[in-house]
């Protein structure tokens, strides 16, 4: 695969949802079932957010969340089949990492099912010992979805403005 004409793009405003959400479905079996608007949100809360570009083809996306300082998290990192194993996945966890919001915290987190020895060859460690997770019992798909139908029946006007 000639990877020469691949680009990097940092710019959020040129995402395109559709070609992001069926990249995760053929990449990701983790993000499988995200939807369009749940992307969006998590897009918009997310910095740096780093896509790959094969001309107008949207071939990887990675993104990070990150206080600036202290902590650091690396998500949802993914190149398309047809074009793994040319080098750029090592560079798009690399462009996510020297971004500033990322380069200056003193730890990186990322979860990984299979990848490990990946993330290895980029300089991770393993870390078996002290991640925790909470499965919360109300995922954004689902606020999300209960969002649009509060506001569907005029119950709230703006956000997140409601108790679950
Ligand atoms: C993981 C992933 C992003 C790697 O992308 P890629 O473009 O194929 O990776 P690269 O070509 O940059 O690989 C760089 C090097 O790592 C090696 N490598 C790639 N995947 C590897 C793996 N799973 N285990 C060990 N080494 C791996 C490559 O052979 C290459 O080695 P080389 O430098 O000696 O040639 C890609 O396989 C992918 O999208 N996988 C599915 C989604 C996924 O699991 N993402 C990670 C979730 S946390």
């Amino acid at each position: 695969m000639d990877c020469s004409h691949i680009q990097f793009c940092l710019d959020k405003s040129k995402i395109n949802l559709e070609q992001l959400h069926k990249l995760l479905q053929i990449g990701a079996f983790w993000a499988k079932n995200r939807s369009i608007e749940g992307l969006s949100i998590a897009i918009a809360n997310s910095n740096p957010v780093v896509t790959v570009w094969a001309q107008s083809l949207l071939i990887g996306f990675a993104r990070a969340t990150s206080d600036g300082i202290y902590r650091a998290a690396i998500w949802d990192v993914v190149i398309h089949p047809d074009y793994r194993g040319c080098g750029l996945g090592v560079k798009l966890v690399e462009t996510v990492l020297t971004h500033p919001q990322v380069s200056k915290v003193e730890r990186v987190y990322l979860t990984t099912t299979n990848q490990q020895s990946f993330y290895e060859r980029i300089g991770f460690q393993r870390n078996d010992t002290t991640t925790m997770v909470l499965y919360n019992n109300s995922p954004i798909e689902t606020i999300y979805q209960q969002r649009i139908k509060l506001k569907a029946d005029g119950e709230i006007s703006q956000g997140y403005d409601f108790k679950i």
